[in-house]
């Protein structure tokens, strides 16, 4: 018998060969993510981690859902890699905090600040977390090919939305002194976006010699609100799900 991974709750024969995984948070987006790419077939659900096979002429992908935060992604990073897959795209939604960054565009992080909160267990905190830069290609040529307006930089990984992107629309309202005025402290520091996985991603995928990119979809631009768009997120998440999937067929085709 082959590995087992007990939280993906798959079988080594069900993924044989397949090298490229895309990962976003929700699991009610793996489908959409899947037809984007080509044919597909759900083969398991266990927790927040929803696997899906896709398949076009370019190859095999899977689709596989995170959950919200770094720790439960690495969790899915380690499973994936035991299962051979060694290529993985983020793909996610984000709060931007610079000014021009407009809702429905996208940021490709070429590097990320690792205040994720499970970085730190796979490597000391003065380790970088930064994307592989074929992956950064590749989702770089797929938002010019499909013309979408994209923005390349560091991204802030929080393990928290509230406090950690420092949101004073909260029970209390109150904020740990060491992490009041934060926002504008990245804001000054060159930083693109708040999300939640990103840094996790990067340092997991580089200590365990994996290859690694993300881009996320913006939701808020911080500068004018807290609140995200809800009804904004399908045109987002269709955006996003074009981007990838045709990122994915560039790197399976070896064009990025
Ligand atoms: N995800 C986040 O972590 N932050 C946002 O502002 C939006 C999406």
């Amino acid at each position: 018998m082959g590995y087992y991974a007990y939280h993906l709750a798959l079988k080594e024969e069900e993924v044989r060969g397949i090298k490229l995984a895309l990962l976003p948070g929700a699991p009610e987006r793996c489908c959409k993510l899947a037809s984007a790419f080509g044919s597909f077939e759900e083969l398991a659900f266990h927790r927040e981690f929803k696997t899906v096979k896709a398949e076009n002429e370019s190859g095999k992908i899977l689709v596989v859902s995170t959950g919200i935060g770094g720790s439960s992604l690495s969790i899915a990073v380690e499973e994936l890699a035991q299962l051979g897959v060694n290529l993985f795209l983020r793909v996610g939604t984000c709060g931007a905090i610079q000014e021009g960054i407009a809702v429905g565009d996208l940021v490709i992080s070429e590097g990320a600040v690792r205040m994720d909160g499970a970085s730190d267990h796979y490597a000391p905190l003065p380790y970088p977390a930064c994307a592989h830069w074929e992956m950064v290609g590749a989702l770089k040529k797929a938002c010019e090919l499909l013309k979408y307006r994209y923005h390349l930089g560091i991204t802030c990984s929080s393990a928290t939305f509230y406090p950690g992107q420092e949101r004073y629309d909260t029970f209390t309202g109150y904020i740990i002194s060491s992490l009041r005025g934060s926002r504008e402290e990245w804001k000054r520091l060159g930083v693109l976006n708040y999300e939640m996985e990103v840094a996790t991603l990067f340092t997991v995928a580089r200590v365990l010699g994996l290859r690694s990119g993300a881009i996320c979809g913006v939701l808020v631009n911080r500068n004018e609100k807290e609140e995200v768009e809800e009804e904004k997120i399908e045109e987002i998440e269709d955006r996003l799900s074009e981007v990838v999937a045709k990122a994915a067929q560039l790197i399976l085709s070896g064009e990025e």
